[in-house]
């Protein structure tokens, strides 16, 4: 199993009666950004601790560059780094400060640390906020200090667990530049998320994971096309005007239309997004459908799950039972 930076068989980890791992397996090929794609509850971050060995495994194997991570846990430590490790980088120092700080706890010597710190800040582009204080930095500039952080000791594998969640769209793409430095000097990134953009983004392969098993392993590019690319969504105002607007959708659409009685909503893939926009707006008004919103959206985690799995991630279907 040497060739690869990760490797799972058959991974069990169970806490009382839930298995939140239940056989799974994983792949993760050295020098690339691999994503690991699941809703809420799948089981992405009990497979990052129990690969980090933070948690003991119930069953399976796991290796982490050719090191069992059961039967040599001290080495694979050394080989890894994880965001969120450092739970709390100081609010009180700067940034510089913080990183030196790290640097020493890992007995980088004072000048080591002060070399290392500097230059993991140019990296992350830090250098200007350098030495500021960590309460001024945006949600983006914490999450580049916390990645810089996790790579004083630069481990062969990086494991970010959801490293963008809860960030603006600016900070999220401040991360994933970051994320995409580290790759291009050669750590390997096991990256956790809920985003399928993220995931298409960052990463050459995606494993999906629901209810503790991996469902897809893939490139994002095959994934996107299982799903269908983009769609439009109609609500109708009036429930009974869907069969209308079903019709004027499938005039224009690529892929057979789906109905949701529930949320009066219509959609279906699209080749062409501004055309099919466009020409069934105008059906509708045509024919005097009242509409309550019209759109064209890109797949999404959960597009991917219907798809895979036949059942909505659970923030899906309580979304559509509202
Ligand atoms: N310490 C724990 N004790 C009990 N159940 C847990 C614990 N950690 C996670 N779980 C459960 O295991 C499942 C997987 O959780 P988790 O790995 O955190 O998923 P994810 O990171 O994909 O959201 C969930 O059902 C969660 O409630
Ligand atoms: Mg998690």
């Amino acid at each position: 199993m040497d060739d690869w930076a990760v490797r799972a068989e058959g991974l069990e980890k169970r806490y009382g009666e839930k298995r939140a791992l239940d056989g799974f397996d994983l792949a993760v090929r050295p020098g690339t950004v691999h994503g690991l794609l699941g809703p809420n509850g799948a089981g992405k971050t009990t497979a990052v601790r129990v690969l980090a060995t933070l948690r003991r495994l119930d069953g399976g194997r796991a290796e982490v560059a050719g090191v069992d991570v059961a039967r040599d846990p001290r080495r694979v430590r050394a080989l890894i780094g994880l965001t969120g490790q450092y739970a709390a980088v100081d609010e009180i120092l700067t940034g510089r400060q913080n990183l030196e700080m790290f640097g020493r706890l890992f007995h980088l010597g004072g000048r080591g640390a002060r070399a290392r710190a500097a230059e993991l800040l140019e990296r992350f582009g830090l250098t200007e906020a350098a030495d500021k204080g960590v309460e001024g930095y945006s949600g983006g500039m914490r999450r580049r200090l916390d990645l810089a952080a996790s790579m004083i000791l630069a481990p062969r594998v990086l494991f970010l667990d959801e490293p963008t969640t809860g960030l603006d769209p600016r900070g999220r793409g401040e991360v994933w530049d970051a994320v995409r430095d580290l790759v291009a000097s050669g750590t390997t990134v096991l990256l956790t998320t809920q985003y399928l953009e993220e995931a298409d983004k960052l990463a050459s392969r995606v494993t999906v994971i629901d209810r503790g098993r991996a469902i897809a392993d893939d490139t994002p590019e095959a994934l996107k096309d299982r799903v269908g690319g983009d769609r439009i969504e109609v609500v109708a105002a009036d429930p009974a005007d869907l069969a209308h607007v079903a019709r004027a959708v499938a005039r224009v659409c690529s892929g057979e239309p789906r109905v949701v009685e529930e949320a009066r909503r219509v959609h279906a893939p699209v080749a062409d997004r501004v055309t099919a926009l466009t020409e069934v707006a105008r059906t509708l008004q045509d024919e005097g459908v009242q509409v309550e919103d019209i759109g064209l959206r890109r797949p999404s985690l959960d597009d991917v799950f219907l798809r895979l799995t036949g059942h909505a991630t659970e923030e899906e279907k309580e979304a559509v039972a509202v």
